[in-house]
């Protein structure tokens, strides 16, 4: 017989209540902890002059401005927090069938971009690859005859990424969930100069319903008018499915591999982690964030606590970074203790 991993205690010599009663020994018997180290802030931009507007369904959340972005990205900086993910609220007018705005390099994002980087040092700039900020019908690459194809799609995403990298981008992250985009844009980046370029695969996307207030924050919910993603992100039935996803894109060259979305996906977190031991991302999604925040407006939820709680299952499930719109209030909440 093989020894149990965990030890069996006999009660009374085995009181597992021991080190639960002090503050003190609570700490030194945590086997995980959140740091300001740990948190990316996902940052929504539009194009002025307001310098704020809020996101209705995610309450503290708000669209900046290039200008505002810029101040806000210091503060964060300030916090400690490591890097920030930009997700641009393109103008509707600029919005085409083949999201050619994404080739832009005097886009939205790529001015933020830029403006990020000469103004606030040391800061990481995290940038989606996907076409859905940019297409007028929603979707994350280009639609022939209802259908997302996916080799054509991948070209184009290739040509956004080195726009976004010579912009000064340091992570490229692709959203989309094309096959094989990972080789294809870390070819495409290292023959245009970029081979330092980080690549984050968003590897286990999944097509869910948690993404609707995100779809609200960039504008791209009424340009997909109630069509959904099931063609290219995964089935939330599925889990043998993402090991194969995060499998394929570290062949083909990513840095680092992402679960999305967060606390209803903790055990492909842990089975990511667990089978390839590389750097692993977990995005607490925008349906996430909104659940949690609109409890807590109605005084169902502590607010304060469940983010805390929420950011350390993601350290349990087996998570290095965390991807959460809570990370400002986070990242005061854990410097203050
Ligand atoms: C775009 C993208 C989405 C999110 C991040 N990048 C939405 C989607 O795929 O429809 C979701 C983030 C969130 O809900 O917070 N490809």
């Amino acid at each position: 017989m093989l020894e149990p991993i965990v030890p069996l205690g006999h009660y009374p010599t085995t009181r597992l209540r021991r080190p639960r009663r002090f503050a003190w020994s609570r700490r030194l018997s945590a086997e995980n902890r959140v740091a300001v180290d740990d948190l990316i802030w996902p940052m929504f931009v539009h194009e002025g002059p307001e310098a704020a507007i809020p996101v209705a369904s995610m309450p503290g959340v708000f669209r900046y401005n290039i200008e505002r972005a810029i101040e806000e990205a210091a503060r964060a900086r300030q916090l400690g927090i490591p890097a920030i993910a930009l997700f641009p609220a393109t103008d509707p007018a600029k919005k085409t069938p083949n999201g050619r705005e994404a080739l832009n390099p005097e886009n939205l994002v790529c001015r933020t971009i830029r403006a990020l980087k000469a103004n606030v040092e040391g800061l990481g700039i995290i940038c989606d690859v996907a076409l859905d900020p940019y297409t007028s019908h929603g979707h994350d690459g280009l639609l022939r005859n209802g259908y997302v194809v996916n080799d054509e799609t991948v070209e184009v995403l290739c040509r956004q990424a080195v726009v976004q990298a010579q912009a000064g981008c340091d992570v490229i992250a692709p959203s989309d969930m094309m096959d094989g985009r990972i080789g294809a844009i870390r070819k495409a980046l290292d023959e245009a100069g970029f081979e330092h370029v980080i690549v984050l695969a968003y590897s286990a996307k999944y097509a869910s319903a948690f993404y609707g207030p995100f779809r609200d924050a960039v504008g791209s919910a009424t340009n997909l008018g109630g069509a959904g993603k099931q063609t290219y992100q995964m089935d939330p039935a599925n889990a043998d499915e993402a090991l194969r996803e995060v499998a394929m894109d570290i062949a083909e060259g990513a840095d680092w591999v992402m679960v999305k979305p967060g606390m209803p996906y903790l055990d492909i977190v842990r089975r990511v982690k667990s089978s390839f031991g590389v750097p692993t991302f977990v995005y607490q999604v925008s349906g996430e964030y909104a659940m949690l925040r609109a409890a807590a407006e109605r005084g169902w939820l502590d607010l304060e606590s469940v983010m805390l709680e929420s950011l350390v299952a993601f350290k349990r499930a087996g998570a290095d970074g965390i991807l959460t719109y809570f990370a400002i209030e986070a990242a005061q909440l854990l410097r203050r203790t």
